[in-house]
Order: C-alpha cells, then structure tokens, then sequence
C-alpha cells in the first residue's frame, strides 16, 4: 500500500508535496513524511497522518525546488515514526511503496560494518544497497540500477542520491506510478488522483522501468540501462480537482451514504435508455468484448467488492441461464479454477489498485479468459489491464468503508448483465421498470435515518453481532457484517439465515443481538421461521422489513423499516443502505474513527 509522491522543477514544493500526500492519504495513513533538499537533506516523519505532518515542517527549507513524501500503511514493522518514509542518510533518501520480498538476501549482502539500521523495514534496505553501490559505479543511475534489477516483490521506488542534486529517479514492479508535467516541473505519483490540478496528461511508467527526472527532461530506460523511446503514450487527465469536503455532514462515510440516491439516480440515467427498454452497451464495454462466446462468468474482488459479486448467482443466473459462480481474489489466483476462454472473469474493484485482484486477472488472463473491469477508477491499474472496462462513475469515495461504491457496482453490473440479455435475444424482463423506482426508494430509507440512529444507541455496546438473511440477502448480510466490524471494531459476522441450526446457533443468549434481514420476498416465511429460531433461545432481534407485518412485530425487539421491490438486485441495494447506516451511528456512538478506522487503508496496493 501507501502512496509516493515527489517533485523536482523550479519551484518551491514544500506546499505541492503536503498537497499530493493528503490526496494519497486513501492508501495508508498510519505514518507519513516528507524530504526536501536545499543543500542538505532536511527530513520531516511522524506517526499519523498528513494533518499531524504538515505542523512539523516548519525547519524544513521553503525555496527547496526537489522532494519527496510518502503516506503508510505498515507492512514491515510497526506505525512508528522511525518506520516511516522517507528514510535517509546525509547523501541518499528513499520512498518505496509495496513490498521487496528478498530484503533479507540483500541485507546479507551488505557491508553491515558500513550500515547503521533505524528502521525495520524492507525499504531501508534499498537504501543502504544504493549507498553501497554508489562506491563500485562511477555514474549515480548505474549504482541505483544495480540493486533495483535484484529487487524480488511488487514495488515501486523513488529516490534522490546527493550525487546528483537535481534529479529524481523512479522505478517500479507491479505497483502504479505515474509521471506528469505541471507546477514549473515533473511530478510523480502512486495515483493521477494527486496530479490533478497541476497537469494535463500523465504517463504510466513501465514495469521494469527506470526514470530519470530533472528540471523539465524525463529519460526512461529498462533496467538493464537501455534507453527506451522517449514518447510514451500520454494521457489525459479525467479527473478535476474535486472540491473533496464532508459538505456539511459528520464524516465522509454518511455524506457517502447520502449520495446514493443522485449517485443511483445517475447511474440508471446514463445506463439505461428507457425508450429502447435497453442499457447502453457501449458504455457498458461491449465493443472490446466477444460476449457470443461467454459461457460462464467468474466473478472476483476482495471485501466489499467481493460481496458485490457474492450477488451473482441470484441475478445472472435468472437473466442469463448460464453458470455464475464468485470467489475472492486472493484465493482464486491460485487455481485453474475452470478458467477457459468461454469464461468472462469480471474484476469488482471501487479503486482498481488492489494488488489480490490485479492478479488474479492477470492469472486469469494465462488461461484466455476475457476480462472485464467494473471500476470507479478509469485511470487505474485494473481498467488498464483487463480487456474492457465499465467505470462506476459514483465520484471519489474517501471514507475507508465502501459505501456508494458497493450499491453503484451492483446496479452497474446488473445493467451489463442486462446488456447481454438483450444482445442474446431474451425479451426484457417487466422487472427492469422498477428501475424507475430505485432513486424513490433511496430517499425512502435515507429518510429512516433518525430511527436508525436510535437503535443503534441501544445497541452500540453489543461486543459481538450476527447478521442473517437468506437469498439476495445472504450477502448483504456478510457486507453488513463487514460494514460494522471495521467501522465499530465490534466483532460481527454474516450467515445465510438456513446455516443458524448447522452451529452458531449456540452463540445465541439475551446478549447477542442478531439483524435480521427480511424484505416481503420468497424467502421471508423461511427467514421469519430463522428468527423465531432465534427468539426461541432469548436471543435480541433488530428486524429490517415491513414494520407493518404483524409477524415480524411479534419477534422483533426493533425494527428498521424497509420497502420492498419485486427485484433481486434494487431489493439488495435498498436493504444495503439502512445497514451502512446503522454501522456508520454504531460507529458514531462507540467514537470510533469512521473515515480512517485502524489498521486499515483505502487502497489495498500489497497482497
Ligand atoms: O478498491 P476495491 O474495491 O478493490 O477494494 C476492495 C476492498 O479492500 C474494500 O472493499 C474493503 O473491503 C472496504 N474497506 C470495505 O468497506
């Protein structure tokens, strides 16, 4: 994970650099640090975040013109400000995102009487072997180019060397940079997100790949010093600078939430032509795929986009009649897992930068599978591998728990899957006009919101949770559990409501509250008859449902109301929100951090 930023050009970057790490703070936020050279190295670091950061630049040189930051996620050695990048000597300082699998091979290989350790991580390594090699090459990017071929790991890496005063140089593996010309210089970063603002285009640097940055001249070679041409594509930057504020809510978590209705709204307008009864096929990467011989589709992701795809087998299979089937990033990467070029493998991913699904696309891709991305992120390292992609379009989502991202995914893959409907000649379904419905039904539940927030009080100190439904509702109970686990730190868990008798049913005594997720579909007899299961053995019942059913007002300790829709996929939208809700006042009672909960980061960039 983290994220990379620097800058050399000639102007002053103190500003730019605070200014790029806060835009990088989705990918790791447990440390951060900047490095300017005016002169000397100066070095500012703490544990924390951008915000604790930036009060602490102040012995840091204002006209600097080159430099450095870097925003963590601990992944070798603690959140602890000697951890935290960048780490440096008088002559060299180092940001590294991702992981070098064979520190330990090359820290054998140094001189230690030479080397005095601050820090435990991977990256120090790097710098100390740069250092070392400085002494054997006569030209500074031959030294650096030495270690950076042993490198083992996905990775990528900046670096200023005192040697050369003037230049940066970068290479990567496996993670993003990106490199773009604005602010009287070149800047570079882990995400076009950071760029935005200050250039018009960008490039990606290559894997494999060395880049050389000076005032205004960028030289790109492989690792074995080549040259490469110097005109590699350029392309445009999308993104604007979004005004990114909480826009008057608590937390970016609930203003989330509360745009689901226009973020929906927008999705089905732009989607769905209503006149042909139709969605959008172009937009919905049809021109890149060859869809007549999809057979079966595999769907992958991790977290919250997983459970999005966890919905498949409840829509696809109805609309479609062919096999879908689901499975985590992390684990399907290892397995043939039936993957033939009669399979379409969609990748679920809100920023397109998760290393688990990265792979398993490209691991996917071995066996001639075609590959669809359904992404928020147009510019990233997923849409940019698979061969079509559909982008979600829901604006940025800053808050650590997916929200926006998750109920757009869904509505946007059922417009796909939709698409092929039509393109293989099956009437339209009556239930497509229930589309119209959806943004009215958003705002139905967003409306429950102070209800909600009255049950949550009364809840907030459960220290364990269950979440049940069955159907379409099985995985909106494991997101919903998911939801309250990294938000509250309450330990909670999801089950298909059929599973209670097969053993956690011994969980249940008057302490443990279960939700119990109910909409008036063919499940609910057999999902009621799982809550009188419940109630049988003192357990507490929150029901989400129709609080006018008598049934469900006889079981129930609370009730979250909740309409009904007459179709899988809008029915799981519509019970997703008021879950997110109750997570997010859980949180909001317990104190935690909402937006930036520990441990945690955005982007999820190391496997
Ligand atoms: O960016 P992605 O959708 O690929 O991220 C996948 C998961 O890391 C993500 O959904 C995570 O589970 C969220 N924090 C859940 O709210």
């Amino acid at each position: 994970m983290c994220g990379i930023f620097g800058y050399v050009g000639n102007e002053a970057c103190l500003e730019l650099l605070g200014d790029g790490l806060g835009k990088l703070e989705y990918r790791g936020y447990d440390s951060t640090g900047i490095m300017v050279y005016d002169q000397t190295i100066q070095v500012a670091k703490t544990k924390g975040r951008v915000s604790d950061l930036l009060p602490i630049t102040g012995d840091l040189s204002k006209q600097a013109t080159i430099g450095l930051g870097h925003t963590r996620w601990a992944s070798h050695g603690k959140a602890t400000r000697a951890n935290a990048h960048p780490h440096y000597t008088d002559h060299t300082a180092i940001v590294h995102n991702g992981i070098i699998e064979n520190h330990n091979l090359l820290r054998a290989e140094l001189d230690e009487s030479k080397v005095s350790f601050k820090s435990e991580t991977d990256t120090e390594v790097v710098l100390h072997a740069v250092e070392q090699a400085l002494a054997r090459f006569d030209e500074p990017l031959e030294a650096f180019a030495s270690v950076v071929r042993q490198l083992e790991g996905l990775y990528a890496i900046a670096i200023f060397l005192q040697a050369t005063p003037d230049r940066l140089y970068l290479c990567k593996k496996g993670a993003s940079l990106v490199i773009g010309e604005g602010a009287g210089g070149l800047l570079f970063s882990s995400d076009p997100v950071a760029l935005a603002g200050y250039c018009q285009e960008f490039i990606f640097l290559g894997d494999q790949q060395i880049a050389e940055l000076s005032l205004g001249t960028m030289d790109l070679y492989d690792y074995r010093l080549q040259p490469l041409e110097n005109n590699p594509r350029r392309h445009k930057l999308q993104l604007s600078v979004e005004n990114i504020d909480k826009g008057g809510y608590q937390h970016f978590m609930l203003k989330e939430i509360h745009q689901q209705g226009a973020v929906l709204a927008n999705t089905i307008h732009r989607l769905f032509d209503f006149d042909s009864v139709r969605p959008r096929a172009d937009l919905l990467g049809f021109e890149r795929l060859d869809l007549d011989r999809v057979q079966r589709i595999k769907v992958t992701g991790c977290g919250t986009s997983h459970h999005a795809g966890l919905l498949s087998p409840y829509f696809v299979e109805r609309y479609l009649q062919i096999e879908a089937s689901v499975e985590v990033a992390h684990e399907l990467r290892y397995r043939p897992a039936l993957l033939d070029d009669r399979t379409l493998l969609i990748a679920l991913s809100q920023s397109g930068e998760t290393a688990d699904t990265l792979s398993c696309v490209e691991h996917a891709q071995k066996f001639s599978c075609q590959t669809l991305a359904i992404c928020n992120n147009p510019h990233s390292s997923l849409t940019r591998l698979c061969d079509a992609m559909v982008h979600l379009d829901c604006g940025t989502e800053v808050g650590v728990a997916s929200t926006k991202a998750f109920t757009s995914m869904l509505l946007t893959y059922y417009m796909f899957v939709l698409s092929i409907r039509h393109q293989r000649n099956h009437p339209p379904s009556s239930e497509i006009y229930n589309l119209r419905k959806l943004p009215l039904l958003v705002d139905y539940v967003l409306n429950s919101a102070e209800c909600i927030e009255q049950i949550a009080q009364r809840y907030y100190q459960a220290e364990h949770f269950i979440f049940i439904g069955r159907g379409p509702s099985y995985p909106i109970a494991l997101e919903a559990a998911l939801k309250l686990k990294e938000t509250s730190y309450i330990h909670a868990e999801g089950y298909a409501g059929g599973e209670l008798k097969h053993g956690p049913l011994a969980l249940i005594d008057n302490n443990l509250p279960v939700l119990v997720i109910a909409p008036a579909d063919n499940y609910l007899a057999k999902t009621l008859s799982n809550a009188k299961e419940i109630k049988a053995r003192d357990g507490r019942i929150i029901t989400l449902g129709n609080s006018s059913n008598q049934e469900i007002q006889k079981i129930s300790d609370d009730i979250i109301p909740c309409p009904y829709v007459n179709h899988p996929i809008l029915q799981a939208i519509v019970s997703t929100i008021p879950l997110q809700l109750f997570a997010y006042y859980m949180a909001a009672a317990r104190g935690t951090d909402i937006d930036q909960p520990r441990h945690l980061a955005k982007s999820v960039t190391v496997e």
